[in-house]
């Protein structure tokens, strides 16, 4: 933890303050650190944002925020009353430099020091803000050399942005400084996943080509895009959840194991994972990954309904694809992986389907054949892994069923209150960076990405396919499995309804 001084009170700056995440992720994780007494003792957070507010006012506004986004049980309200007197807000516009004078000396104030040094910077604002940001806290001198900044995702909109990006932050801070967020690598579950591959010796043997079929990950969510048209529909579900997100689950499932569970040894190995990234080329791109948009269904708006969505939006709101890694290890062993808006459910998992046996003696139960082993990794909900395996059912004959060995993380506890970003505002605040993206993960994982962007860029008429609000998406991504002798694994019945699809 080389990243701290502790001789001055603690300073943390969001900008974008009056934005959703703020309230819906960032308030609530602070709070639950301030309730378990994990912030430094002497702290504030400094708000800024365009919408006026007072110090008092905005502390108002999240105080009635929170009573909606902490649950009930968390709400106490002593302790939200004490939270929110560390608030403060300033309001200027990020993107206009000379208004930095208001905020130096704001943080001038708020630190007790001429040279304001234990600060943390959030950037909660859109995406187009990120590059200018830190170059008005430069000229500030705001970018001291404790001081540290958090960038949300997606950073870069593509390979060349990203490595815009990379040049301007190492331009004023240095990489220890640099906080990449990827909230699922605060998940808990996310992070058990290490643990489970690399506290056991079980499991690491079969962990590879030999033994292991195929792999899906699966991030889906029955919400569509809410208030977020404006961002959403410059973005899609390749740059919003699979280009990070659902990356980082395929890292955390094929990494080797690292030498040593500290930020450079860790970060080492998912960048290997995306140097190994088989490339698709654009004879693979239509055969290798389903895009889809939601149309309106059972009285639910299709996206094109939504608000600030183009009315003839090509933009996806599902992807499923296949990947291959390319090295010793997963050469040959496709990995599926998928997104989307407006699914049946919310669920998120990781499915490592094992190898059938090379010869099956017995026969199976029911209509389905014998069963090869399956290990489903639960991120959220019901956090936990099941492990299937076949019996021998009792009596008479000899058939073998699928029973499931099924673990909850609620036996261990339960997952703890305060979310993803929780962990991890406190591991910046520590000085941690193990669990944000470096510099070169994330543009290793834009240089697989980019060729897929610039396709659809260039080919208008690359398939886009519809698929009715409340299904489990394309019914081509349904033929994509179907080619390996497969289904997705989806956790509740599927919705399918063949006459309800077309394409876009
Ligand atoms: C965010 C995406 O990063 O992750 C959202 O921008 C998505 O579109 C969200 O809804 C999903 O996160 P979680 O933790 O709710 O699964």
């Amino acid at each position: 933890m080389n990243n701290i001084n502790t001789e001055q009170p603690f300073v943390m700056v969001i900008f974008g303050a009056s934005g959703d995440l703020t309230k819906r992720k960032l308030m609530p994780a602070l709070y639950s650190l301030y309730k378990e007494g994990r912030l430094p003792k002497a702290f504030s957070i400094l708000g800024i944002g365009r919408t006026v507010y007072t110090d008092s006012n905005y502390r108002s506004y999240i105080l009635g925020e929170e009573k909606q986004y902490l649950k009930h049980e968390e709400q106490d309200e002593q302790v939200m009353g004490d939270f929110v007197s560390h608030l403060y807000y300033l309001s200027i516009d990020p993107a206009v430099e000379s208004e930095y004078e208001q905020l130096r000396a704001r943080l001038e104030e708020l630190s007790g020091n001429e040279h304001p040094d234990n600060l943390l910077f959030y950037l909660a604002t859109p995406p187009s803000l990120y590059g200018v940001i830190p170059q008005h806290l430069k000229k500030w001198r705001l970018n001291s050399k404790h001081a540290r900044i958090i960038v949300e995702k997606p950073f870069g909109y593509d390979l060349a942005s990203a490595q815009e990006l990379n040049r301007i932050y190492s331009s004023v801070f240095e990489e220890h400084q640099i906080y990449r967020i990827d909230h699922f690598l605060g998940k808990e579950t996310a992070q058990n996943l290490l643990a489970f591959r690399f506290a056991n010796g079980i499991f690491e043997p079969l962990w590879n080509r030999n033994y292991v079929d195929y792999v899906e990950v699966t991030a889906v969510e029955n919400l569509g895009i809410e208030q977020r048209g404006g961002f959403y529909d410059t973005t899609g579900a390749l740059r919003d959840m699979v280009q990070n997100h659902l990356i980082q689950l395929v890292a955390l499932t094929a990494m080797e194991p690292p030498a040593a569970f500290n930020a450079d040894s860790f970060r080492n190995e998912v960048v290997k994972v995306y140097e190994s990234l088989t490339p698709l080329d654009e004879i693979d791109l239509d055969e290798h990954i389903v895009r889809g948009q939601y149309m309106a269904s059972n009285s639910k708006k299709g996206y094109r309904e939504e608000k600030n969505i183009a009315a003839d939006s090509r933009t996806e709101t599902y992807i499923a694809m296949k990947l291959g890694i390319s090295n010793w290890r997963w050469s040959g062993v496709p990995f599926y992986i998928r997104t989307g808006k407006q699914m049946p459910t919310k669920v998120t998992e990781i499915v490592i389907h094992f190898k059938e046996t090379p010869h099956q003696m017995f026969h199976a139960v029911g209509d389905k054949g014998p069963t090869a082993n399956k290990l489903i990794l639960r991120l959220q909900p019901n956090e936990g892994m099941v492990l299937k395996f076949g019996m021998k059912l009792p009596g008479p004959g000899f058939e073998v069923k699928q029973v499931a060995m099924d673990f909850s993380y609620d036996q261990l506890g339960g997952v703890p209150s305060g979310d993803a970003y929780a962990r991890l505002i406190e591991d910046c605040i520590q000085g941690d960076p193990t669990l944000f993206t470096r510099s070169d993960a994330v543009e290793a994982s834009w240089r697989f990405f980019d060729p897929i962007l610039r396709y659809w860029k260039e080919h208008t008429e690359a398939p886009l396919y519809g698929y009715p609000v409340g299904t489990w998406g394309p019914l081509e991504s349904e033929a994509m499995m179907h080619e390996h002798g497969a289904d997705w694994t989806n956790p509740c019945k599927n919705l399918t309804n063949t006459d309800q699809y077309c394409e876009l």
